[in-house]
């Protein structure tokens, strides 16, 4: 009797519960324009191959037409009695045009389309990323070219060691951006074979040209296997890995950035709109845009890790589990481009303090390699050498001063081989603008690399309008 007060109760409950479980609506509702793009495709191709007539296509069309409009504009609302935005589109679309919207599901399943929709979003917004890694690279160009002879340290271990400049600082971060974006042009490259027309695995007895709706798509041709087509994952996670690397550089250049920006450093300035002061110390301007940048690094590895144990047991084919590559795959890819976004208007806004950066380079020795070439190039052997800059190096530690605050006669204690040149041969000008090696800091070789920046980043834009 118990039982079945609440019985009745508790299956009605449960039957909420597994809906509210296995829906997807709440979170795929943002794939309706890539479900209605491939919907246009395929009720084209059906059309052409005599399946559905045209008076039939053309109603669809209006149809799937007036409902991306209506979504676009918040006309049309997700109603929660639906599973997913597959099953949400083709039931409006029946409900407003009647008889015609039930043939547009002929020779398709759920399964090939959910598998097109994923991949058209995730083209969609690779195209978006490469734009954004790409303003990036704009800005450190910019800085490169501004920089050239704005000495700083180099370091090694995060102890001074030689002398670079900015421009070549900010070259190593251009190496690392660009290869983000080759990373991003291949995952693109190889998931654009379209799945459209593999059923729910095993093809269709349709005659559809699936040659015809890859090429409406935009698509290099149809994926050839109907199985692997509707349980290929692969793109998602070549993407999630592009984006974990790209988390992983903006995560390093803010470490790089708050460290420059501490009051030990000063070597930046964030503009006040990238720094928050404190509730309590009047003193404090934090670096938080870089911090929470460095932060969100691991909620983007999470996705990688998540969506790679996800698929690690999978049997051939579809399988429910790949539902779950959704909230995942969208959380990654708003965190990196809202990342990007920021990053590149911190970076923009930054201002540099070019002095104390030199002096910090002055004051950290970091010119002593080249000290000890002097004495080698005078005749004196290296290790020797070593030895009497380690005393000079000592001397000055104990007295607060750089290599070059020393007198003539202060170095000439040390050694006599020293002579009034010295000082020129260990300015900050010249141990930098002696390192002229492909891809050193010497502004010669700079201004070539630049050159070369300049080129690729032009190479990436016709890349992009090829397409
Ligand atoms: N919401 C599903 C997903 O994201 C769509 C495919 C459903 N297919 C199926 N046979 N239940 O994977």
């Amino acid at each position: 009797m118990t039982m079945k007060l609440w019985g009745g109760r508790f299956t009605k409950e449960e039957n909420e519960l597994v809906h509210d479980f296995n829906e997807s609506l709440s979170f795929d509702r943002r794939l309706y324009r890539q479900d209605i793009r491939g919907s246009l495709a395929h009720v084209t191709m059906l059309a052409r191959q005599g399946i559905v007539s045209e008076e039939d296509k053309e109603a669809i069309i209006r149809g799937l037409k007036g409902i991306l409009q209506d979504l676009d504009e918040g006309k049309l609302e997700f109603t929660k009695e639906y599973e997913d935005i597959h099953s949400f589109v083709e039931a409006t679309l029946i409900r407003r045009i009647g008889e015609a919207g039930k043939r547009l599901h002929t020779g398709r399943s759920r399964n090939d389309q959910v598998a097109l929709d994923m991949k058209l979003y995730c083209r969609d917004e690779i195209n978006e990323l490469h734009r954004l890694v790409k303003e990036l690279l704009k800005q450190l160009l910019t800085i490169m070219e501004d920089n050239l002879d704005t000495y700083m340290p180099g370091f090694t271990h995060l102890q001074k060691a030689q002398p670079v400049t900015l421009a070549h600082h900010m070259g190593a971060y251009f190496e690392m951006f660009y290869r983000d974006c080759q990373r991003l042009q291949d995952v693109r490259e190889r998931l654009n074979y379209c799945p459209l027309g593999s059923g729910a695995l095993a093809g269709t007895t349709y005659a559809l040209d699936r040659e015809y709706t890859a090429e409406i798509l935009g698509f290099t041709g149809p994926a050839l296997n109907s199985m692997d087509a509707v349980s290929d994952r692969d793109y998602v996670i070549e993407l999630l890995s592009a984006l974990s690397i790209i988390a992983m550089h903006l995560s390093r250049f803010s470490e790089e950035i708050i460290i420059w920006n501490s009051n030990e450093y000063q070597f930046v300035e964030l503009d006040d709109a990238y720094s928050t002061g404190s509730s309590i110390m009047p003193q404090k301007k934090n670096p938080d845009i870089a911090e929470l940048v460095r932060g969100k690094t691991g909620r983007v590895y999470g996705a990688l890790m998540s969506i790679l144990t996800v698929m690690k047991g999978l049997p051939l084919a579809y399988d429910k589990d790949m539902q779950e590559d959704k909230e995942l795959t969208f959380d990654a890819i708003d965190t990196v481009k809202g990342c990007l976004s920021l990053f590149t208007g911190m970076l923009s806004t930054m201002k540099f303090r070019k002095d104390i950066m030199e002096a910090s380079a002055r004051k950290g020795f970091t010119n002593a390699t080249d000290a000890a070439d002097y004495l080698v190039n005078h005749g004196v052997p290296f290790r020797d050498a070593h030895g009497i800059v380690g005393q000079l190096v000592l001397y000055c530690i104990e007295r607060n001063m750089a290599l070059d605050d020393m007198s003539l006669e202060e170095f000439q204690a040390v050694s006599p081989v020293f002579q009034e040149d010295i000082y020129e041969a260990v300015s900050m000008k010249t141990c930098v603008e002696k390192r002229v090696t492909a891809g050193a800091p010497g502004q010669e070789a700079m201004r070539k690399v630049i050159d070369r920046c300049r080129g690729r980043l032009k190479e990436l834009k016709e890349t992009e309008r090829a397409e």
